[in-house]
């Protein structure tokens, strides 16, 4: 297993570019299941998770293809229906398929996935608008199986405890999208990454109205065509580097990024103490000497993003004062905050908050990735601390960041990978 060694202190400087984000990536990927037709996905990141998507639809008999940067995917046999344990077990997003391919052959098998390093995943919603479509749903051998005769549109409340489901929104709209009438989704989420599915559904013939609000309207059509398509930029990347960023009290551009997908996130390095300045699709921020403590909630969009709070925390750790994180879409996910006091942090938990006593400097050591951006914050921590730091499991970071070092690098970042 390769590690990071980070050797910190360096003040970032330069400009990088973002790139497209791989949570938009992943469905877009699982959504080409609707058509028998070619469709180029263009840019895509070159990340593990985007290969074990890859080598699921693959799995299922369809044509995979990277073609540089872009990848063509075919899906024109009748496909197996199964999203087998092996694969699952690597990547959630895998339930991604579920909907499709219920849409496209009314028959589904998806190994369960189940709770991972953030706390438990539950799938109830993802079940629920299934069975809404008109699905049968069994829970068997590990499995979810689902069958229909035929899916008719309903008019669904998807919400759950914690607000919208990000992937139920996606699964029952690609499920929707090949079924007989209209579906509303009541309680959809409003992720950028769901409008952007949308629009490319809708760029091969759906019918979606509504993406962006909480409530999407789908009228069903009888097929898809083919088509091409460019993921939006990853914003919880940008929002990472620009943590970097304020971590080693620097200053930083990032190019071809979409900032008003970044509204609550520049919000907040404003309150830091940061200068920031949007462009168009750029972002500029310049990091004050010592950010400013101050108190985070996490919320579904346009919020501030759960996939940005350990980021947040380890610039926090250094902040003047005691800053406030409360976590309100994975309650339990706060296991960087034991790994950045090991670093010297000051970071008590209660409940779904986080205290955090901000110290002058944290300082290196050896510390391990739990899951993708709890690494991403051990990295910032990293960045910023005195001395250096060894961070082990770091295959959490190559799910999801492309060419991190490489990006690290040009901002002038002292890092390296060991392999082992
Ligand atoms: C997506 O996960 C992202 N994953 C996550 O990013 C992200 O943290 C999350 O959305 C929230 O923004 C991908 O896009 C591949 P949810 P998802 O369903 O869709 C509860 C990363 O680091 N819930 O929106 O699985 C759930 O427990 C990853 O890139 C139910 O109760 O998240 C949570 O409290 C990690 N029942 C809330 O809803 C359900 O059936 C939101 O989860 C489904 C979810």
């Amino acid at each position: 297993m390769d590690k990071l060694i980070i050797y910190g202190g360096q003040k970032l400087k330069g400009t990088i570019k973002a790139s497209r984000a791989k949570n938009a990536t992943l469905p877009i990927m699982a959504a080409t299941l609707l058509t028998s037709k070619p469709v180029r996905i263009r840019n895509v990141p070159q990340v593990q998770d985007v290969k074990t998507m890859a080598e699921l639809l693959k799995s299922l008999g369809a044509e995979v293809n990277f073609d540089g940067d872009d990848v063509i995917i075919e899906s024109q046999n009748d496909l197996l229906l199964e999203a087998p344990f092996d694969i699952v077990r690597k990547m959630r997003a895998s339930y991604y398929v579920l909907g499709p391919l219920l849409a496209r052959y009314r028959k589904a098998k998806v190994y369960l996935p189940g709770g991972c390093a953030i706390g438990p995943r539950p799938i109830d919603l993802h079940i629920k608008g299934m069975e809404a479509l008109g699905a049968r749903i069994e829970i068997r051998h590990g499995y979810i199986e689902a069958e229909a005769k035929v899916l008719k549109g309903q008019e669904i409340l998807l919400e759950g405890k914690a607000g919208p489901s990000v992937g139920a929104t996606a699964n029952v709209m690609m499920a929707a999208t090949l079924a007989k009438g209209t579906t509303k989704i009541i309680g959809a989420a409003l992720e950028p990454e769901i409008v952007d599915l949308a629009n490319f559904l809708n760029s091969l013939g759906a019918k979606i109205s509504g993406q962006g609000t909480s409530t999407i309207t789908i009228e069903g059509v009888k097929e898809l065509n083919g088509g091409e398509w460019t993921p939006i930029p990853d914003r919880i990347e940008v929002g990472t580097y620009l943590c970097a960023a304020i971590a080693t009290y620097g200053e930083i551009s990032i190019e071809q990024c979409e900032p008003k997908h970044l509204d609550a996130v520049l919000f907040i390095f404003n309150q830091l103490g940061c200068e920031v300045s949007v462009d168009q699709k750029v972002i500029r921020l310049k990091a004050p000497y010592r950010p400013k403590a101050i108190s985070i909630v996490t919320a579904p969009y346009p919020g501030f993003p759960t996939d940005l709070q350990a980021q947040i925390m380890a610039v926090l750790a250094t902040a003047s004062g005691v800053s406030y994180v409360t976590e309100n879409i994975f309650k339990a996910r706060f296991l960087h905050a034991l790994e950045l006091n090991r670093m010297g942090a000051d970071i008590k938990i209660e409940d779904n908050v986080a205290i955090i006593n901000g110290v002058k400097r944290l300082s290196g050591a050896k510390v391990m990735a739990s899951d993708l951006r709890a690494s991403a914050a051990l990295v910032i921590a990293g960045l910023g601390a005195e001395g250096v730091t060894e961070i082990s499991r770091i295959y959490h970071l190559d799910r999801g960041y492309e060419a991190l070092e490489k990006k690290l690098t040009a901002l002038g970042a002292k890092l390296e990978r060991i392999k082992t």
